[in-house]
């Protein structure tokens, strides 16, 4: 009977704690909320470039009347790679541009991780770390970067040249572990890969990108197992009498 109870008591403990409300984990390396720094407030000075406001009407003539506001995301993109990184000052601007509240505009630079709140280095190291890159060695990869920058996640080298954080599935989990280094991705990484990433940015010089294990792109390493002979020709498949 007292065996039974402690089971009840238990199932019940353990329905009651899936039900608990929790916050979602930050796992990213960037916070939320915005917070004044001397370097990032509204009074931050930006102004696009002439170029770029001719760029950003083209950006919106790409969307419809009444609709302008949905190229939010390819401006704050364009004020990004002008600047940097992406002061408040700079989504105000955007706001300013769109004829939107501002709040419209912070809504979208703080739900996408790919806009940069923060000053970051030259180089953005994105490691991902989750499930598949984590199971493919992901762990070794960070080690080997935190010991040669002597940086840890969410920090900057002093020289101002890598800021690394840790990133969620980058969509290549096929070449897992990968990292994404400014617009570049660097796939089916080892140890002695990233090490050799690092010295080519340290020394200047532009790393390959893509797989490191010889393959093309994502198709299997010990060569096709699909797709392998030519494809039948139109009206394949088809009744004759269509
Ligand atoms: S889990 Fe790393 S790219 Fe998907």
């Amino acid at each position: 009977m007292l065996g039974s109870f402690k089971q009840a008591i238990s199932y019940l403990a353990r329905q009651n704690a899936r039900l608990l409300h929790r916050s979602t984990v930050v796992s990213s390396g960037a916070i939320f909320n915005h917070v004044d720094t001397p370097e990032n407030n509204a009074n931050t000075p930006f102004d696009f470039t002439k170029e770029n406001y001719e760029r950003i009407e083209a950006i919106k003539a790409n969307y419809p009347e009444g609709h302008k506001v949905a190229s939010v995301m390819p401006i704050l993109d364009l004020a990004q790679r002008q600047h940097g990184w992406l002061p408040i000052s700079a989504m105000n601007k955007v706001a300013e541009l769109l004829d939107v509240p501002p709040m419209r505009v912070y809504e979208v630079a703080t739900f996408y991780t790919m806009y940069n709140r923060n000053p970051v280095g030259k180089y953005h190291l994105q490691l991902c770390t989750t499930t598949p890159c984590m199971l493919c060695g992901s762990d070794n990869i960070l080690e080997v970067i935190q010991k040669k920058l002597g940086i840890k996640v969410g920090e900057t080298t002093k020289d101002g040249l890598f800021t690394l954080v840790e990133a969620e599935c980058l969509g290549a989990c096929v070449n897992a572990p990968m990292i994404q280094i400014n617009d570049m991705y660097y796939e089916d990484l080892k140890a002695s890969d990233m090490e050799e990433i690092l010295n080519d940015l340290i020394n200047g010089k532009e790393p390959k990108p893509g797989p490191r294990s010889g393959r093309f792109a994502c198709e299997p390493l010990g060569g096709l197992t699909s797709l392998i002979e030519p494809p039948t020709g139109p009206g394949f498949g088809v009744r004759d009498d269509l």
